[in-house]
């Protein structure tokens, strides 16, 4: 990865960009090539963030399937949906062409499986919803090509796949070369919106820029407009290896929710890497991350030839109510602020979007797409849905009232964390491999709810709207910005 210094010093440029995963750096990367003069900052290195977590399937038909965006959005909003991830793609493969990136990146068919009786998706509706919106060459084929895949499902042809951080490192070594300016390790505290803008980090330099885009998985600029609209899930993913040749290259997806989705992975050895994704938990389910971690290898030993787990992981997605990302303009009173976020499991193509629709508005340009990415939009046909996630972070607000994780530190192992009830209020409490502990108040610094220990990443989580804090409370991804507070500042 490219590397870039920590900001030191006041800049001015035209756009900033908040966020070096693959929305904010396909923004830079796009405005540096108009002639822009791009700056791009994050709190960690680049791609560091969610875009290093994702399995990195690249497709156009959309998980919340196009019988459900035609029900939301109309016809005219499914045919958008369709056009705008299959145009993603195409965009990520000619950036792929234009820039001779080394980043795996092929073309590949996706099949849509029947993943059992009780999904309530019919493959009937849904093929015919998907041509309605346009979508080039989808067929329902009697199985798949996985021998031990026997269900019904169907196809789409020309979807991709690609190492996301390669592309990545790709794309930032062509924004520096197009006169960008990448700024990792460079916390940003607040946007001041006016014209110019103001983005002042945490360390003190101040960057002005004309346009300013927050493209931080879950925007710490939004107190209400937009995270009332979406909610945090937590993903999961595990990578096997399986006899070469067993599987067929392509991207595979099941009718469930939570779903499940698979790819191959290139891999150097006699075997091949199957990575899969899946057992999405949305706010305040009981499930932990190790319940679900071997769920997901159970499904998957079930499905596949699998010889041996390698690895396993856990991210998140900010799930939209109404399963279209919010990009465009930030609802408030400047024009001149812009945001990426609700990405749902479509990360990818959603980031690219982002980019390509962005930088047209940026530029002045028409967008097709604006109206249905606009972040200020308000769906009726997604009450049902914002009332489920709605209810489930009333839900997590209720976790004040309710006992700790632990009634004594006593019961905390070296390396991991819990909630212990001290009072009227809550402790995050951290045991170090060495035994020594470390306290912070559990109040979330975005607007209060309780974060959660997350033994698979390693950090205090937030339930409510996303943010992350390392086992001693520092601020890893917002909408937080601030660390969490010693106990007795709480
Ligand atoms: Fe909003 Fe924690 S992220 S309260």
């Amino acid at each position: 990865m490219p590397g870039g210094r920590p900001l030191g010093e006041d800049i001015e440029v035209d756009v900033c960009v908040v966020g070096a995963g693959i929305a904010g750096i396909s923004t830079a990367y796009r405005l540096a090539r108009e002639g822009k003069r791009v700056a791009v900052l994050d709190a960690g290195p680049v791609g560091g963030g969610e875009t290093s977590r994702t399995t990195a399937h690249l497709a156009s038909a959309v998980d919340d399937r196009f019988t459900e965006i035609e029900r939301l959005h109309g016809l005219d909003g499914s045919r958008i949906c369709a056009d705008s991830h299959a145009r993603a793609i195409d965009a990520i493969e000619e950036a792929v062409r234009a820039e001779r990136l080394a980043c795996d990146f092929e073309r590949l068919d996706g099949y849509l499986f029947e993943g059992g009786d009780d999904s309530g998706v019919s493959l009937a509706e849904e093929l015919e919803a998907a041509r309605r919106a346009g979508v080039a060459g989808v067929v329902r084929l009697r199985r798949t090509p996985v021998e031990r895949l026997d269900a019904s499902c169907l196809l789409f042809p020309r979807q991709g796949q690609f190492h996301p951080l390669k592309y990545l490192a790709g794309l930032a070594h062509a924004i520096v070369r197009d006169g960008g300016r990448l700024h990792p390790e460079t916390l940003v505290r607040d946007v001041e919106e006016d014209r110019p803008a103001r983005v002042v980090t945490k360390a003190g330099p101040v960057v002005t820029a004309d346009s300013v885009v927050v493209a931080t998985n879950a925007p710490f600029i939004d107190r209400f407009a937009i995270h009332s609209k979406q909610a945090p899930y937590r993903t999961y993913s595990i990578a096997a290896r399986v006899p070469r040749g067993s599987v067929p290259h392509g991207l595979y997806w099941d009718t469930m929710d939570p779903y499940h989705y698979v790819r191959l992975a290139p891999s150097a050895a006699d075997e091949d890497l199957l990575i899969v994704g899946g057992e999405d938990r949305k706010p305040g389910d009981d499930a932990d991350d190790e319940e679900r971690l071997e769920e997901l290898e159970r499904w998957t030993r079930e499905r596949f030839p699998v010889s041996e787990l390698r690895y396993r992981w856990a991210g998140q997605v900010m799930e939209p109510i109404d399963g279209v990302a919010f990009i465009g303009r930030n609802p408030g009173r400047h024009e001149n602020i812009y945001v990426a976020t609700g990405d749902s499991g479509m990360g990818m193509t959603h980031g690219t979007i982002a980019g390509l629709l962005i930088t047209d508005l940026i530029m002045e340009r028409e967008n097709p797409w604006a109206r249905l990415y606009d972040p200020s939009r308000v769906t009726l046909g997604a009450l049902g849905r914002f009332l489920r996630d709605g209810a489930s972070v009333v839900g997590t607000l209720a976790e004040w009232f309710k006992s700790g994780d632990v009634a004594s530190v006593d019961e905390i192992a070296p390396g991991s964390g819990a909630i212990l009830r001290r009072g009227i209020s809550k402790v995050a409490v951290y045991r170090d491999r060495e035994g020594r502990l470390h306290e912070r108040t559990a109040a979330c610094t975005h607007l209060g709810c309780v974060v959660a220990w997350n033994p698979v990443a390693g950090s205090w989580d937030c339930p409510c709207h996303g943010s992350r804090f390392d086992p001693y409370g520092r601020v890893l991804a917002g909408p937080a910005v601030a660390d969490l507070k010693p106990p007795s500042a709480s």
